[in-house]
Protein backbone atom coordinates (compact mmCIF):
# COMPACT_ATOMS: atom_id res chain seq x y z
CA UNK A 1 0.00 0.00 0.00
CA UNK A 2 1.21 3.29 -0.62
CA UNK A 3 1.14 6.48 1.67
CA UNK A 4 -1.49 8.45 -0.32
CA UNK A 5 -3.80 5.19 -0.27
CA UNK A 6 -3.31 4.63 3.81
CA UNK A 7 -3.84 8.28 4.26
CA UNK A 8 -7.21 7.86 2.11
CA UNK A 9 -8.54 5.19 4.25
CA UNK A 10 -7.60 7.12 6.91
CA UNK A 11 -9.67 10.01 5.78
CA UNK A 12 -12.16 7.88 4.61
CA UNK A 13 -13.13 6.03 7.74
CA UNK A 14 -15.22 8.32 9.24
CA UNK A 15 -17.84 7.96 12.65
CA UNK A 16 -21.01 6.90 10.97
CA UNK A 17 -24.12 6.92 12.94
CA UNK A 18 -26.88 6.16 9.92
CA UNK A 19 -26.80 2.65 9.14
CA UNK A 20 -29.11 0.58 6.29
CA UNK A 21 -31.31 -1.45 7.78
CA UNK A 22 -31.90 -4.97 7.36
CA UNK A 23 -28.03 -5.88 6.75
CA UNK A 24 -26.19 -9.39 8.58
CA UNK A 25 -22.96 -9.08 9.98
CA UNK A 26 -21.66 -12.81 10.43
CA UNK A 27 -19.76 -12.83 14.06
CA UNK A 28 -16.71 -14.10 11.82
CA UNK A 29 -16.28 -10.67 9.77
CA UNK A 30 -16.04 -9.30 13.30
CA UNK A 31 -13.56 -11.87 14.99
CA UNK A 32 -10.83 -10.90 11.80
CA UNK A 33 -10.46 -7.54 12.68
CA UNK A 34 -10.55 -8.37 16.43
CA UNK A 35 -7.67 -9.78 15.16
CA UNK A 36 -5.92 -7.64 13.95
CA UNK A 37 -6.63 -5.43 16.88
CA UNK A 38 -4.85 -8.59 19.13
CA UNK A 39 -1.53 -8.02 18.04
CA UNK A 40 -1.24 -4.01 17.96
CA UNK A 41 0.89 -2.67 20.79
CA UNK A 42 0.30 -2.53 24.05
CA UNK A 43 1.47 -0.50 26.91
CA UNK A 44 4.48 -3.03 28.90
CA UNK A 45 2.35 -5.57 26.57
CA UNK A 46 0.14 -6.32 29.08
CA UNK A 47 -3.19 -6.98 26.82
CA UNK A 48 -5.93 -6.03 28.99
CA UNK A 49 -8.21 -5.69 26.86
CA UNK A 50 -11.25 -8.39 25.96
CA UNK A 51 -13.94 -8.15 23.95
CA UNK A 52 -17.92 -9.10 22.95
CA UNK A 53 -19.18 -9.82 19.80
CA UNK A 54 -22.85 -8.71 19.57
CA UNK A 55 -24.84 -9.37 16.48
CA UNK A 56 -28.13 -10.89 17.47
CA UNK A 57 -31.14 -8.73 16.29
CA UNK A 58 -32.53 -8.04 19.95
CA UNK A 59 -29.43 -7.11 21.32
CA UNK A 60 -28.05 -4.83 19.15
CA UNK A 61 -31.12 -3.03 19.10
CA UNK A 62 -31.14 -2.59 23.10
CA UNK A 63 -27.76 -1.31 22.67
CA UNK A 64 -28.47 1.14 19.99
CA UNK A 65 -31.51 2.56 21.61
CA UNK A 66 -29.75 2.99 25.25
CA UNK A 67 -26.22 4.93 23.67
CA UNK A 68 -26.22 8.58 23.51
CA UNK A 69 -25.72 9.46 19.97
CA UNK A 70 -24.38 12.87 18.06
CA UNK A 71 -24.46 14.85 21.37
CA UNK A 72 -23.85 18.02 18.67
CA UNK A 73 -26.85 17.62 16.76
CA UNK A 74 -29.46 17.88 19.08
CA UNK A 75 -32.27 18.29 16.75
CA UNK A 76 -31.73 14.36 15.77
CA UNK A 77 -31.56 11.68 17.17
CA UNK A 78 -31.36 7.96 15.70
CA UNK A 79 -34.45 6.08 14.24
CA UNK A 80 -34.69 2.26 14.31
CA UNK A 81 -34.50 2.25 10.69
CA UNK A 82 -30.62 3.35 11.49
CA UNK A 83 -29.61 1.37 13.91
CA UNK A 84 -26.14 -0.71 13.49
CA UNK A 85 -26.07 -4.51 12.88
CA UNK A 86 -23.51 -5.09 15.33
CA UNK A 87 -21.78 -3.71 18.15
CA UNK A 88 -18.21 -4.93 19.39
CA UNK A 89 -17.51 -4.45 22.92
CA UNK A 90 -14.22 -3.43 24.10
CA UNK A 91 -13.74 -4.38 27.77
CA UNK A 92 -10.90 -3.83 30.57
CA UNK A 93 -9.75 -6.92 32.54
CA UNK A 94 -9.31 -5.22 35.43
CA UNK A 95 -7.19 -8.61 36.58
CA UNK A 96 -4.92 -7.32 34.18
CA UNK A 97 -2.90 -4.31 35.69
CA UNK A 98 -2.22 -2.46 32.37
CA UNK A 99 -3.18 1.26 30.48
CA UNK A 100 -6.47 -0.07 29.09
CA UNK A 101 -7.81 3.54 28.17
CA UNK A 102 -4.72 4.07 25.76
CA UNK A 103 -4.81 0.79 24.75
CA UNK A 104 -8.45 1.24 23.57
CA UNK A 105 -7.65 4.17 21.28
CA UNK A 106 -5.23 1.96 19.76
CA UNK A 107 -7.36 -1.11 19.09
CA UNK A 108 -10.27 1.34 17.97
CA UNK A 109 -8.60 2.85 15.14
CA UNK A 110 -6.73 -0.38 13.93
CA UNK A 111 -10.83 -2.00 14.39
CA UNK A 112 -12.33 1.15 12.22
CA UNK A 113 -9.49 0.90 9.76
CA UNK A 114 -9.95 -2.91 9.57
CA UNK A 115 -13.71 -2.83 9.43
CA UNK A 116 -13.57 -0.25 6.34
CA UNK A 117 -11.27 -1.84 4.14
CA UNK A 118 -14.09 -4.97 5.05
CA UNK A 119 -16.54 -2.45 3.52
CA UNK A 120 -18.37 -1.56 7.32
CA UNK A 121 -18.78 1.91 8.64
CA UNK A 122 -18.66 2.59 12.25
CA UNK A 123 -18.77 4.33 15.22
CA UNK A 124 -16.90 4.58 19.02
CA UNK A 125 -19.66 4.88 21.94
CA UNK A 126 -18.10 6.05 24.73
CA UNK A 127 -21.98 6.48 26.01
CA UNK A 128 -22.90 2.54 25.54
CA UNK A 129 -24.87 1.47 28.60
CA UNK A 130 -21.82 -0.30 30.99
CA UNK A 131 -24.12 -1.36 33.24
CA UNK A 132 -26.96 -2.94 30.94
CA UNK A 133 -23.75 -4.59 28.79
CA UNK A 134 -23.00 -6.51 32.48
CA UNK A 135 -26.32 -7.67 32.96
CA UNK A 136 -27.00 -8.41 29.48
CA UNK A 137 -23.84 -10.39 28.77
CA UNK A 138 -23.70 -11.98 32.63
CA UNK A 139 -20.20 -10.24 32.94
CA UNK A 140 -17.75 -11.88 35.49
CA UNK A 141 -16.79 -8.89 37.81
CA UNK A 142 -13.19 -8.32 36.19
CA UNK A 143 -14.52 -7.35 33.48
CA UNK A 144 -15.45 -3.42 32.97
CA UNK A 145 -17.05 -2.38 29.53
CA UNK A 146 -15.48 0.78 28.45
CA UNK A 147 -16.20 1.03 24.94
CA UNK A 148 -19.19 0.18 22.47
CA UNK A 149 -18.58 0.31 18.24
CA UNK A 150 -21.08 0.38 16.07
CA UNK A 151 -20.89 -1.78 12.92
CA UNK A 152 -22.85 -1.30 9.96
CA UNK A 153 -23.25 -0.23 6.12
CA UNK A 154 -22.96 3.65 5.78
CA UNK A 155 -26.62 5.43 5.20
CA UNK A 156 -24.64 8.90 5.16
CA UNK A 157 -21.68 10.83 3.79
CA UNK A 158 -19.58 12.44 6.05
CA UNK A 159 -17.49 14.46 5.21
CA UNK A 160 -14.28 16.33 6.54
CA UNK A 161 -14.27 20.25 6.46
CA UNK A 162 -12.06 23.24 7.44
CA UNK A 163 -12.62 24.38 11.49
CA UNK A 164 -14.79 27.49 10.91
CA UNK A 165 -16.18 28.86 14.52
CA UNK A 166 -15.40 25.49 16.58
CA UNK A 167 -15.26 21.53 15.99
CA UNK A 168 -18.54 20.60 17.07
CA UNK A 169 -19.63 18.37 13.77
CA UNK A 170 -22.58 19.44 12.44
CA UNK A 171 -25.19 18.20 9.07
CA UNK A 172 -25.22 20.68 5.74
CA UNK A 173 -27.76 21.99 3.75
CA UNK A 174 -27.55 18.42 1.59
CA UNK A 175 -27.76 16.17 5.34
CA UNK A 176 -23.91 15.04 4.82
CA UNK A 177 -22.55 15.02 7.83
CA UNK A 178 -19.51 17.57 8.28
CA UNK A 179 -16.43 16.91 10.68
CA UNK A 180 -14.40 20.29 11.12
CA UNK A 181 -10.72 19.21 11.39
CA UNK A 182 -7.66 21.38 12.72
CA UNK A 183 -5.57 22.55 9.93
CA UNK A 184 -1.97 21.06 10.42
CA UNK A 185 0.01 24.35 10.92
CA UNK A 186 -2.51 24.81 13.99
CA UNK A 187 -1.94 21.63 15.33
CA UNK A 188 2.34 21.51 14.94
CA UNK A 189 3.51 23.49 17.38
CA UNK A 190 6.85 23.36 16.95
CA UNK A 191 9.52 22.17 14.39
CA UNK A 192 13.01 22.24 16.73
C1 LIG B 1 -13.38 7.37 22.52
C2 LIG B 1 -14.53 7.89 21.68
C3 LIG B 1 -15.81 7.84 22.19
C4 LIG B 1 -16.89 8.29 21.43
N1 LIG B 1 -18.17 8.19 21.93
C5 LIG B 1 -19.22 8.60 21.17
C6 LIG B 1 -20.56 8.49 21.66
O1 LIG B 1 -20.82 8.03 22.77
N2 LIG B 1 -21.57 8.90 20.85
C7 LIG B 1 -21.34 9.39 19.60
O2 LIG B 1 -22.29 9.72 18.91
N3 LIG B 1 -20.08 9.51 19.11
C8 LIG B 1 -19.02 9.14 19.86
N4 LIG B 1 -17.74 9.25 19.38
C9 LIG B 1 -17.52 9.74 18.02
C10 LIG B 1 -16.96 11.17 18.01
O3 LIG B 1 -18.00 12.07 18.19
C11 LIG B 1 -16.27 11.36 16.64
O4 LIG B 1 -15.05 10.64 16.66
C12 LIG B 1 -16.00 12.83 16.34
O5 LIG B 1 -17.21 13.51 16.12
C13 LIG B 1 -15.11 13.00 15.12
O6 LIG B 1 -15.63 12.31 14.01
P1 LIG B 1 -14.72 11.30 13.24
O7 LIG B 1 -14.58 10.07 14.11
O8 LIG B 1 -15.43 11.00 11.96
O9 LIG B 1 -13.39 11.95 13.04
C14 LIG B 1 -16.67 8.82 20.13
C15 LIG B 1 -15.35 8.85 19.64
C16 LIG B 1 -14.30 8.40 20.39
C17 LIG B 1 -12.90 8.44 19.80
Amino acid sequence: MQFDEFKDLVKNTRTTRRFKKDIKIEPKELEEVIDIARVTSSAMNKQPLKYLIVTKEELVKNLATTCKWASHLTQWTQSEDEQPSAFIVVLNDKSIDGFAMVDCGITLNSIMLGLKIKGYASSPLASIDKELCKTLFSLESNLEPILGIAVGIEDETVKIVEVQEDTNYYRDEDDNHCVPKRDLNQIIVGKF
